[in-house]
Parts: structure tokens; sequence; C-alpha cells
């Protein structure tokens, strides 16, 4: 019961899907290759929470853009969609850095979910998932 399957066969490149999972939104999200190469070219000095915070790897794991996905699959985006600063909603597609924007305070995340501007403290959180198909993903 703690656990979510989504089918994801309808998001192409550039689309996401939100869903429920333990009562918060999770985003989904298929990243354009223009939103990967974003990420992967920010320097980890350049980020204000150095961590990962996925919990499909080590706590002390750093944020690359790849470890903000898993392997072979990052492409996709699987993040808590709540901003770590108070806990709103952070809109998709949106902000300074073309990732999500929290309209609370102004926290602007980037293509990967890292926190690069406004009073946010943490990248967003990748929860435990795992694709179980090539088109369908667990999440918990
Ligand atoms: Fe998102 Fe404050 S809750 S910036």
């Amino acid at each position: 019961a703690s656990s979510v399957e989504v089918d994801v066969s309808s998001l192409t490149p550039g689309m996401s899907l939100t869903v429920k999972w333990r009562g918060k939104p999770v985003a989904i999200r298929n990243r354009t290759e223009k939103e990967m190469k974003e990420a992967e070219a920010v320097s980890l000095s350049d980020l204000k929470d150095p961590l990962a915070r996925n919990a499909n790897l080590a706590s002390d794991a750093p944020a690359t853009d790849a470890n903000r996905t898993v392997p072979g699959k990052e492409a996709w985006m699987v993040m808590v969609q709540v901003c770590t600063h108070l806990g709103c909603i952070p809109l998709g597609e949106q902000g300074e850095y073309g990732g999500w924007f929290c309209p609370c305070h102004g926290s602007a995340y980037d293509t990967a979910g890292r926190i690069r501007k406004g009073p946010a403290p943490e990248n967003m959180a990748i929860p435990v998932f795992s694709f179980i198909s090539d088109t369908s993903i667990r999440i918990g």
C-alpha cells in the first residue's frame, strides 16, 4: 500500500505528470536532451546543496545530474514535488533555471530539481523508485 505503480508510456521527452505518493505529489518528468545537458553542465561548486538527496543512493552521494536519477534512465526525474523551504508545491518548467519555481518565497530549482536560488535549503527529494518495465515506474 505504500508503493504506487505509474504507467509512463504517454510521456514523450518534455512531458511530465504528477502522482500522489504517501500524501505528497511526486513529479515524473521525461526530460529533454537540452534539460539534461544544462543540468550536467553545472559544476558541483555552484550548487547550494551538494548532496544528491536520492533515496536510491548513499546519503553522502554528490548532487551530480546522474545522481539525481537512476542508472540507464537518466532522462527521467522522479521527485517529491515539495519545496524544501516551507513545503509549498513548486511549479514545473518555470523560473530562472528552467526547472521548478516555488511561488511562495521564490525558490528556483534547476532541471534536476536542485536548489539554485532562494530560501530553500535542500534539493528536492528523490524517493525510492525503479523502472519495473520500460513504461512503468514503481515508487516506494
Ligand atoms: Fe518554497 Fe518558501 S516554501 S520558497
